[in-house]
């Protein structure tokens, strides 16, 4: 697959906090604000370049560094665990564009033998792309990928293709990331882990429970 992990220390201890069974909504929502601020960073780190500006100080002239392309980012909240994932990557990114989708899963259709899920689209609101931009697609879970598939079927239609597109969660299951990166090579997934398994409900094992839950009550 062409998923990569996101390495800092800091999103590994962010995110096992809030795997614990123990952590109340409030805690949850707070973790993956500061989660999506983490992955914000590290999407920088990783993947913007710096140019060199001139800076003065109030001693003297000196040359500075300067993250390009900050004016170029769109970042589409696939609703409704995503909200305070993406609310921390605007901490990141505070003059991205954003686009909202909602999409959940049909739990009482349940998995299908390909191990798909039934998704409803009820909302898509969706900013203009240019090839210039940088996407980011976040959502907190990629279990089967079946959400993420159909997001991005709405992202890229009828739009110039972007210069990078991310997807970013904080836990993924194999089949999940195997299936995105199938349908959509060009994405580069990111995700904070990689968990075992997908129980037969299509859950991710250890994983975290239901993001959607734990963050909204
Ligand atoms: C969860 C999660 C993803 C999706 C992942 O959302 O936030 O959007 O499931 O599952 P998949 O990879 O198998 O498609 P859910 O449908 O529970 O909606 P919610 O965010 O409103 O709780």
């Amino acid at each position: 697959t062409n998923a990569s992990l996101v390495t800092h220390a800091l999103a590994r201890d962010t995110l096992s906090r809030i795997r614990d069974v123990e952590t109340q909504q409030v805690s949850f929502r707070k973790g993956l604000v500061k989660l999506g601020r983490i992955c914000g960073y590290e999407i920088i780190d990783g993947a913007m370049e710096t140019e060199y500006v001139p800076v003065r100080t109030p001693l003297t002239e000196m040359t500075g560094e300067r993250v390009t392309g900050l004016e170029n980012i769109v970042i589409i909240n696939v609703l409704r665990a995503a909200t305070p994932f993406v609310e921390g990557l605007l901490k990141a990114f505070p003059r991205a564009r954003q686009g909202v989708i909602s999409a959940g899963r049909d739990e009482e259709a349940g998995m299908n033998e390909r191990g798909e899920f039934p998704i409803s689209i009820d909302y898509v609101k969706l900013p203009q792309i240019t090839p210039e931009d940088t996407v980011i697609v976040a959502d907190p879970m990629l279990a089967t990928g079946s959400t993420m598939c159909v997001v991005l079927d709405h992202v890229l239609s009828d739009q110039p293709e972007p210069a990078k597109l991310f997807v970013l969660s904080a836990v993924s299951a194999p089949d999940g990331l195997l299936r995105v990166s199938e349908q959509f090579p060009q994405a580069d997934l990111l995700t904070v882990a990689i968990d075992d398994h997908l129980d037969e409900n299509g859950f991710i094992v250890p994983g975290l429970g239901d993001a959607g839950d734990r963050a909204f009550g």
